[in-house]
């Protein structure tokens, strides 16, 4: 029953409003929008979580997550050239596998948006209190970190999510000329970081190289735990997929673009990995009982407690330049996170708060939440709740546990479209397609064994929260959508 309310994908272009948009963007452009996307609370902020999971090894775990990136990226490309509407993976499902998939793919993805825009919310907090603290201003200990990292309440993390929130009401979006600016802010700052840490590269720290080996499934450590929490660095890319529309050429520049942001990215991954691995090293802290010890739990926040580990640090970058002595420069490069950053969570709740709006007009979800301010033309109601949400799990969970749960949503998302272009393939072979995933049969099985790869080496915790969150949605949707589905009651607002 579930499978059978395929929405034709015919119905899906016209139910969506159709913009002719014009077709200018280029390789070098599409780049610069992954890249914009795609850096941020990852490699800022996660490398200290990847080196107590991984040790010096987590330099395999970025490459690992970048290829399995670049699979799925190939893969969702086509589905977005293919129907280029609001709602990406939700929308692609809904017209290829049925309602019932879809729901629990848009379901799956609240945990890619709300729960990236959080994290990336705690993540800037920890660089605002590195730079208050270093100018004497430091707020009490409590206030700086959420209850299982050390603190009870992250104020700066709800408070970053409230500011965005009510900017998106206000109607605020970023032009292309403050993202030109951004890439630049970020890229420079990491340009910084590696030109300063790679004189000081010592062999010594890369010994012993894979501490903790190479993971076990559901283990959420190891080279593979720590890929599977590093992949949220590169959680992003698909705002090239999704351009495929306004793209000069697409069957060429897609790939060149998704590649490209994605190469770019890499490289510097592994060079600020590499720089911070070997000047100031990145050996997990472990317990009294010799096992390393979870990042995000109240046992590592009090192993860590006066360390000046990197791998305790919560401005990874910031705290490894003052530990070579470069205090002003550390301050530079918190500075260029702070900045930086909050565009991060701005896009990520304007892309949630798009996701449940297509769902509300699919019928899925209330018609009330859709409700548009009268003043500024905004979804208000929508806005505010998912507001909400990110700010208060930003304000009360650590940043690592927020950002694995955000890869379980994502990569199952990923599994699903990657699935459904083969679907499409033998069912609909004839549907014009402005871009086709090259090697279709070998990437998207790739693509869904790699998101598996990952999923599966996630920590045990993480995996419960999304099946429990995949349960919910079903009662959820059994109560409510599945009687009101527009589609199913051909109340279809074409
Ligand atoms: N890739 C983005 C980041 O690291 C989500 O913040």
């Amino acid at each position: 029953m579930l499978f059978k309310r395929v929405k034709p994908l015919d119905l899906i272009l016209a139910t969506a409003e159709k913009k002719a948009l014009k077709r200018q963007l280029g390789p070098i452009q599409l780049t610069f929008l992954g890249i914009g996307a795609i850096i941020g609370t990852g490699i800022f902020v996660l490398t200290a979580e990847a080196g107590q999971k991984a040790g010096p090894g987590m330099m395999i775990s970025f490459v690992i997550a970048a290829v399995v990136c670049a699979l799925a990226a190939l893969a969702y490309a086509e589905l977005a050239s293919m129907v280029p509407v609001a709602g990406s993976a939700y929308t692609y499902t809904y017209g290829v596998m049925g309602e019932g998939p879809a729901w629990v793919v848009g379901w799956a993805l609240v945990l890619e948006y709300t729960i990236a825009a959080s994290t990336v919310c705690v993540g800037w907090s920890g660089y605002m209190n590195g730079l208050l603290a270093s100018h004497g201003l430091g707020l009490p200990e409590f206030l700086r970190a959420g209850p299982l990292d050390g603190g009870s309440f992250n104020l700066l993390a709800f408070l970053i999510g409230v500011v965005i929130t009510l900017l998106l009401v206000l109607g605020t979006s970023k032009s292309a000329m403050v993202n030109t600016f951004l890439v630049l802010v970020k890229v420079i700052a990491l340009t910084v970081f590696i030109v300063l840490a790679l004189p000081r590269v010592q062999e010594a720290n890369f010994h012993p190289f894979v501490p903790n080996g190479w993971g076990s499934p559901m283990g959420g450590i190891g080279v593979l735990g720590a890929a599977a929490s590093i992949f949220f660095a590169y959680v992003g890319f698909d705002a090239v997929s999704t351009a495929a529309e306004e793209t000069r050429n697409p069957n060429r520049n897609i790939p060149i673009g998704l590649i490209g942001s994605l190469g770019v990215c890499t490289v510097y991954y592994l060079l600020v990995s590499y720089g911070a691995i070997g000047a100031v090293g990145a050996q997990p802290v472990v317990g009294s009982d010799g096992a390393p010890l979870q990042p995000g739990t109240p046992a590592m926040a009090a192993a860590c407690k006066g360390s000046d580990a990197l791998v305790c640090s919560k401005e990874a970058l910031a705290h490894a330049l003052r530990l070579l002595g470069h205090n002003r420069w550390g301050d530079l490069v918190g500075a260029a996170a702070s900045i930086a950053l909050p565009s991060v969570i701005l896009t990520m709740t304007y892309g949630q708060t798009r996701i449940f709006f297509t769902m509300a007009r699919d019928g899925l979800l209330p018609g009330r939440l859709t409700a548009i301010h009268p003043r500024f033309h905004t979804p208000y109601v929508i806005t505010l709740i998912t507001g909400l949400f990110v700010s208060l799990f930003g304000a009360l969970f650590p940043v690592g546990a927020l950002a694995d749960v955000t890869n379980s949503g994502t990569l199952f998302a990923f599994m699903m479209v990657a699935a459904g272009v083969l679907v499409l393939r033998v069912t609909q072979p004839d549907r014009p397609r402005s871009f086709r995933t090259p090697l279709a049969w070998l990437v998207c099985p790739l693509a869904v064994l790699g998101c598996l790869l990952l999923f599966l080496n996630l920590s045990l915790k993480t995996i419960v929260v999304f099946f429990a969150w995949a349960a919910i949605g079903l009662v959820v949707y059994f109560l409510y959508g599945h009687r009101k589905s527009h589609l199913a009651n051909g109340t279809e607002p074409v």
